[in-house]
């Protein structure tokens, strides 16, 4: 785990030390040329090294690289105006950050601040970064005793997984509201803090029924709960929307941001509000980050974003997520050790199982799958659960698509019959 001095550099059996990377393929130091369908865990949906936005960061590096905290560069204020511009028009207070992690923690401060109310509610299986309190909100006491205590102010509740029930999806729905609307009517939580509708962190790629999040935004309103929307993973077309919450059409009282919010280029995050929340919080919550949307960050991060607008980028994610699914589902399906495919956009799962039936996570095979896949070329991740999640750079051309949709069918189908 400790390689050439770094921690967590070494993971997994066949990580590789990374040479140069273009597009959808990235070369390892040892000449190895891989077809990636990570894109660094939702980073570069773009692909890598996109030349427009480094580009943008380089120009940007020759006028200015930083401002204070208590200032602004112009920089950061015509990102601020395009970021809000592509939201619903009640989202137009942005706090800078330098990432996923500190987005939701200036999120839940926020919520706290504006409600009165310190409790916050995540969802079991969820991710929403690696500080204690944004771990507290998604794992049980006993998955973080070595480094607990917990933060206590939180509630979990299981996410309602459609794999994992055995109800349909109106009754899944139903149910989960009938528990949930039992913990709001307190009216003690400050905020819900969830994807929207799809688990993208900790790679279980769970999705919830249709109707989810709109469920969630109707109880959140009944009982003065807001709800913060973590779009680290969701957003920047990766789900088949410019970002997660249209797929319902939903407006969350909170959003966050990070990963493809660059596309890689720079450390940057956003949590963005309503002004009248923003308003009446700002003077406690102290939104303060040093490196939090440097220029040169802020320069990647907004021809990033003009880029999605510019070619509507989630239209082809939508397109060949639908592509991916149909023919996934065509050539796995049937096979004993694969329990499910699924997924919006071009984030897709697909769960391994145990073939007696058909539901138990099988971790072993998910992983054999990985590093055989790796072998022959084809760079995925294996995430939480049994599940591999596929997350292709969102330019990929259909040869390429194909490449590495045979690579994996090929992998899954030898280790499923040997
Ligand atoms: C959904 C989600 N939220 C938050 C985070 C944390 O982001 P960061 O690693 O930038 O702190 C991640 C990271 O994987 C994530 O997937």
């Amino acid at each position: 785990m400790i390689k050439n001095n770094i921690i967590y550099n070494s993971a997994s059996d066949w990580s590789f030390n990374l040479k140069k990377a273009k597009g959808s393929y990235i070369w390892t130091t040892t000449d190895k040329k891989i077809l990636d369908f990570t894109s660094g865990w939702n980073v570069t949906n773009l692909g890598w090294n996109n030349s427009e936005i480094n580009k943008a960061l380089i120009d940007q590096v020759r006028k200015n690289v930083y401002a204070p905290m208590e200032t602004a560069d112009s920089m950061q204020n015509d990102l601020a105006e395009k970021l809000t511009n592509s939201l619903p028009p009640s989202l137009t207070a942005v706090g800078r950050t330098t990432g996923g992690v500190e987005s939701n923690e200036e999120a839940i401060k926020t919520a706290r601040a504006f409600t009165k109310r310190s409790k916050i509610l995540g969802f079991h299986h969820g991710y929403h970064g690696q500080s204690i309190s944004m771990l507290s909100a998604v794992l049980e006491e006993n998955e973080m005793k070595e480094i607990g205590p917990q933060i206590s102010s939180v509630v979990r509740m299981e996410y309602p997984a459609v794999f994992r029930s055995k109800l349909s999806e109106e009754e899944l729905l139903r149910e989960f509201g009938e528990k949930l609307e039992k913990i709001l009517k307190y009216e003690d939580i400050a905020a819900i803090l969830s994807e929207p509708g799809i688990i993208t962190g900790w790679g279980s790629t769970y999705v919830a029924p249709k109707g989810f999040t709109t469920l969630v935004r109707q109880l959140t309103k009944k009982y003065g709960t807001l709800l913060i929307l973590d779009e680290v993973g969701t957003g920047f077309s990766r789900c088949g929307e410019l970002y997660g919450m249209h797929i319902e059409d939903i407006v969350p009282d909170v959003v966050t941001f990070a990963k493809g919010f660059s596309n890689g280029a720079a450390a940057i995050g956003a949590m963005v509000t309503t002004s009248e929340i923003a308003d009446k919080t700002w003077q406690v919550t102290n939104l303060q980050s040093t490196f939090g949307w440097t220029p040169v960050a802020c320069a990647a991060a907004l021809k990033n974003l003009q880029i999605h607008l510019r070619d509507k980028v989630w239209e082809k994610s939508k397109k060949d997520g639908e592509y991916m699914k149909k023919v996934l589902t065509k050539e796995l399906w049937n096979l004993d050790n694969v329990g499910d495919v699924r997924g919006y956009g071009m984030e897709i799962g697909i769960c391994f199982v145990d073939n007696k039936d058909k539901r138990t996570p099988d971790e072993n095979l998910a992983k054999k799958v990985v590093s055989d896949a790796f072998q022959k070329g084809l760079y995925i991740l294996y995430g939480s659960d049994g599940n591999i999640q596929l997350m292709p750079p969102l330019i990929i051309n259909r040869k390429d698509l194909d490449k590495g949709l045979e690579i994996l069918i090929n992998t899954v189908k030898k280790i499923n019959t040997s």
